[in-house]
């Protein structure tokens, strides 16, 4: 049982039934005050580091306090007006961060609103089929597309909380566009647990999975691709106020919502719902459903905020430029789908994900409001939208019990 008062407490644990040697610590603040580094600080019992002593009285102390109070109840205020909306801006904006409201993109507090109508943990999701499946139903080449489709979303859903988290967010001026960036960041780390979650249960071979972004030239393809794409938005010297600066942050935070997670992320999990089609991996493709909702706003939210940026900044995109982005995501995606499936599964093939990745790719386009890369490719998957869509029902056998009360209304493609 976790003690929640002291979470990290050793106290709760099981006593062994050899008792610790003395050496050992029993208490962070023990534990603490063995370590090199933090040797010679003090701790308290939560292991919260405790300021450093010097010799002072009572008398001194409570004067100390009483001036530090002072100071603040006198404290200079700006006596400025609240903030108004139309000083925000979303980026380079120098209104107040910290005031939420009056918002000037009340969409950004929608977005949050409905990211937590798509709430669970991967905990909730039965997954005992889905290890008599992999050790019994699935073929080789089923066992290979599943195996390596993990590989590829582990790495990817790590760089996509790196990047969120650590380039984007700081770089927006409107708190109501942090707030959901935020819940992002949470929720890329919450498809790392769940990618974890499926891995172990199933039984694969963990260091080995998480390293084949490394070792299999089609993964790393794309994930080297990625990282020349965002390195530039991670650079320190990153100044939004110099145009050449701004414009490869747009190019760049367009790569990450459009095609990054709006092409790469949605048609990546793809090929485990042709599986759960026929009726295998069921646990793993519901996880993936519920991953691939969040997906979904994550890439609208994102082409939002970049079309803001560029109407805001009047930014004009050279069409060459954007072209050039298609054509090598499409050469890394057509790489990694000759690889994953270069035996086909039934109902599915390198050909229907390539073609499936044009379709999609058409779609952010209209919603940058550029043209399409491809212009006639056709929906070879038209089940993929009602699978983000999807209104969950009660099924007793297979999965909890899950009812979404006001997901269901929402758009999710
Ligand atoms: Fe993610
Ligand atoms: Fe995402």
């Amino acid at each position: 049982m976790l003690n929640w008062d002291d979470p990290f407490s050793t106290a709760t644990t099981k006593p062994t039934s050899k008792p610790a040697p003395a050496t050992e610590p029993q208490t962070l603040a023990e534990s603490y005050a063995q370590s090199s580094v933090l040797r010679g600080m003090s701790f308290d019992d939560t292991g919260v580091a405790l300021p450093e002593a010097t010799e002072v009285t009572e008398t001194s102390k409570t004067d100390a306090v009483a001036d530090e109070s002072a100071a603040y109840q006198t404290a200079e205020v700006d006596s400025l007006a609240p903030v108004k909306a139309s000083d925000k801006r979303v980026i380079n904006g120098e209104a107040d961060i910290n005031q939420l409201a009056p918002f000037k993109y009340p969409w950004a507090w929608e977005y949050f609103l409905n990211a937590n109508k798509n709430h669970w943990t991967p905990l909730d999701i039965n997954m005992a089929q889905d290890v008599q499946d992999y050790q019994h139903n699935l073929s080789d080449t089923e066992k290979h597309v599943y195996e390596n489709v993990l590989g590829y979303l582990t790495t990817s859903d790590i760089l996509a909380m790196r990047n969120i988290g650590l380039a984007v967010m700081e770089k927006m001026t409107a708190p109501e566009l942090q707030i959901y960036q935020a819940r992002q960041v949470y929720e890329e780390a919450l498809h790392t647990w769940t990618y974890q979650h499926c891995i172990e249960t199933i039984g694969l071979d963990q260091g080995e999975i998480y390293n084949r972004y490394r070792v299999v030239p089609a993964i790393h393809g794309k994930i080297k691709l990625t990282n020349r794409r965002l390195d530039s938005v991670l650079r320190s010297d990153m100044d939004l106020r110099k145009p050449d600066n701004l414009h490869e942050f747009v190019m760049a935070y367009i790569f990450f919502a459009a095609i990054f997670e709006g092409c790469w992320f949605y048609n990546g999990f793809t090929p485990i719902f042709s599986l759960q089609r026929r009726g295998l991996m069921k646990g793993t493709a519901e996880q993936l459903q519920y991953i691939m909702r969040d997906e979904v706003l994550h890439a609208s939210f994102g082409i939002r905020v970049v079309k803001q940026i560029m109407l805001e900044n009047n930014i004009r995109l050279d069409p060459k430029a954007i072209r050039a982005m298609w054509d090598e995501t499409e050469a890394a995606e057509k790489a990694y789908a000759h690889y994953i499936l270069k035996d086909p599964i039934l109902g599915y093939t390198a050909e229907d994900h390539i073609e499936q990745f044009r379709f999609i790719a058409n779609r952010r386009a209209r919603q940058l409001g550029f043209e399409e890369p491809y212009p006639g490719a056709q929906n070879r998957t038209p089940w993929l939208d009602e699978q983000a869509n999807l209104r969950k029902e009660k099924n007793f056998f297979e999965t909890r019990v899950t009812e979404y009360q006001t997901g269901g209304a929402l758009d999710w493609g």
